[in-house]
């Protein structure tokens, strides 16, 4: 299993071109590697310890360096620390009772529980109002997924565990207030982050190549 470090030959500041990989056949093996053996992580299966504060960073400046069109950076990610987890509980718990009056005692106890599971819990906000350049809303949103896999694929290649967990609080008004959302932001998920405690079988084999690439052909 890979260490908890955030250590990195290239850090944030130190771009390397891709031809300066040190060994390039080592670094497809080690891709490959980290890629396929990614797996989401409930946050149920999470406990303590989380990244400490030198790893976040690190993460971070993965994120950071995702494709990102013009240069707008059209995503941000909002750090729920500990002390203020009870504010996201009474968040989710408000959140389902607006959708549902009748929720019993238990569901919203359950709908509290979510927000106190990971280490690291992070709430991902896209940016999508108008900007120069005024880059699509769906390519921004692009940028975001690029930015979250780089935290995923970081957070596994640091040996932590991590996922993403989301459903209909991520577009309550209550979730807008508590994170200060502008108009043009939207909560899309949180990230979740911390040590697997429990391992699981593999589930949910991924697709062949074949059920989403086609080629076009001559009209
Ligand atoms: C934006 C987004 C939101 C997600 N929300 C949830 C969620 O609420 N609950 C959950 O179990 N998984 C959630 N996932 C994780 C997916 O279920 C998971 O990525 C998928 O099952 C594929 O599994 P893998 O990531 O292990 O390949 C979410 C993924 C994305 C991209």
């Amino acid at each position: 299993m890979m260490s908890h470090t955030g250590e990195s030959k290239t850090g944030a500041g130190e771009p390397a071109a891709a031809g300066d990989l040190p060994h390039a056949g080592e670094s497809w093996a080690f891709a490959q590697s980290l890629v396929h053996s990614r797996r989401n992580v409930t946050p149920r299966r999470l406990v303590e310890p989380g990244p400490d504060a030198g790893q976040l960073q690190g993460l971070l400046a993965l994120a950071a360096a995702a494709p990102d069109h013009g240069q707008l950076t059209p995503w941000r990610f909002v750090i729920v620390p500990q002390a203020q987890r009870h504010r996201l509980a009474e968040v989710f718990a408000q959140a389902l009772s607006d959708r549902d009056p009748a929720a019993t005692p238990e569901q919203l106890a359950s709908a509290r529980e979510k927000a106190h599971r990971a280490p690291l819990l992070m709430v991902a906000v896209a940016c999508l109002g108008r900007r120069e350049p005024d880059t699509p809303s769906l390519e921004r949103m692009v940028s975001m997924g690029a930015a979250i896999q780089n935290l995923l694929l970081g957070a596994h290649a640091m040996g932590f565990g991590a996922g993403l967990t989301s459903g209909k609080a991520m577009a309550s008004n209550r979730l807008r207030a508590l994170l200060g959302l502008l108009d043009d932001e939207a909560a899309v998920c949180c990230v979740n982050i911390g040590t697997v405690t429990r391992n699981k079988p593999r589930d949910g084999l991924r697709p062949e190549a074949g059920a989403f690439v086609s080629t076009l052909g001559a009209p």
